[in-house]
């Protein structure tokens, strides 16, 4: 190891990569649906030097531990490292496995999005990351390719078995814009969003309830539920069923729920997709705000992905004036949003906040986000 080898010459953060909330279309994404996610204005930085060895050394600024984690670009194998060094090293592992030669490199993290919220920190984490060695060492790579590599990344190197939606959604994200993406042809079309010329402020409402989707079965486990209803009616994915075709599903019990109200979340919240899309181009934000309402009733009732904190959450910003709220993102904690007026928004942070109070539990972290760009040099 070389001085050099501390970290403490980080050359200038050269790329960014940001978070995501989601609109619309809460695990519809492994179910070849739809999603309505858009970036926010929190991210992900990286720095990058190139070494002449074949080592990676990593750094963060959110980690406690000084020191740095390595792997070895030619022979690093999921499991090698965990947590975030997990999603920087699956970058490098996941270019290794498309065919691209990497030399050694040395790369430096820091992020504003709140870690293990339900804000997407670890799809915002693989792609700056990704987004700087493409670049740097001239990969060609356009940014869906990006994506589905960073996607790689997540669900075979870090171990969690997500779809594709966070890591689109920092990709391609846009100023005052959300995504719709159709997870099955990979479509993607941007949506008019501009919350503040209608006078409306989206809040984060991050319960600090832990939510983490590789070590927690949750995830895997209702993603498995699904694949097993669309087989049981004989469709290739959920995304294929009407609300009909589910009379024809077994009333099987699964963990707190059956695999019909499974499945009926799935195909209501696609519906609720396209909803939406109509209410953001037409401005009807009430009528937005009421799908937010349903979307989490469904999440909660028929899915059975919420937790107590987050019906607290959305119950509270719904009382105090919010349009709507739902819980986004994966689920099992995390946090929720709430679709919110201007003069509304002092009100809806107190009322969570004292919920939260009343209750015994953590302060939630309430802010506002706004679209914004998604990755790219600095
Ligand atoms: C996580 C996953 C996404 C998606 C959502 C739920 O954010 O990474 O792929 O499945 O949960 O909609």
């Amino acid at each position: 190891m070389s001085a050099d080898d501390s970290g403490a010459q980080r050359p200038d953060w050269g790329w960014a990569a940001p978070g995501r909330v989601n609109l619309m279309g809460e695990h519809t994404d492994y179910n070849d649906g739809w999603v309505l996610p858009f970036a926010i204005d929190r991210r992900t930085k990286a720095a990058l030097r190139v070494r002449d060895d074949h080592q990676v050394l990593m750094w963060s600024a959110q980690s406690d531990d000084p020191g740095t984690a390595v792997v070895t670009t030619t022979d690093t194998r999921p499991g090698e490292v965990t947590g975030w060094a997990s999603y920087v090293a699956g970058v490098v592992w996941a270019l290794r496995q498309d065919g691209h030669q990497l030399p050694g490199l040395q790369l430096w993290v820091d992020s504003d999005v709140p870690l293990g919220a339900g804000l997407s920190s670890s799809a915002s984490l693989e792609c700056a990351v990704a987004a700087a060695i493409n670049d740097r060492l001239e990969l060609g790579l356009d940014p869906d390719r990006i994506a589905a590599l960073a996607r790689t990344a997540e669900n075979d190197y870090a171990g969690a078995p997500t779809g594709v939606m966070d890591q689109v959604a920092s990709m391609r994200g846009r100023a005052g814009q959300a995504l719709l993406l159709d997870t099955r042809t990979m479509a993607l079309e941007h949506e008019p969003c501009d919350l503040a010329a209608a006078g409306l402020v989206l809040l984060v409402i991050d319960t600090r309830a832990a939510h983490r989707l590789a070590d927690g079965g949750g995830y895997a486990a209702v993603r498995a539920q699904c694949e097993r209803a669309a087989d049981l009616l004989g469709a290739d994915a959920l995304r294929d069923v009407s609300l009909a075709d589910l009379d024809r599903l077994p009333d099987l019990a699964d963990d707190g729920a059956t695999l019909m109200r499974r499945a009926r979340h799935v195909v209501t919240d696609n519906a609720r997709v396209h909803e939406a899309v109509a209410q953001l181009r037409a401005g009807a934000w009430s009528d937005l705000g009421r799908a937010f309402t349903a979307s989490h009733t469904s999440l909660s009732d028929d899915f059975a992905i919420s937790c107590e904190e987050l019906d607290v959450a959305v119950d509270s910003a719904v009382a105090a004036g919010a349009l709507g709220a739902r819980m986004t993102g994966g689920g099992f904690g995390g946090s929720a949003i709430a679709l919110v007026r201007f003069v509304d928004v002092d009100a809806v942070g107190d009322a969570c906040r004292s919920a939260f109070a009343d209750a015994g539990w953590r302060e939630p972290a309430v802010f506002a986000v706004e679209p914004g760009p998604g990755a790219g040099p600095l």
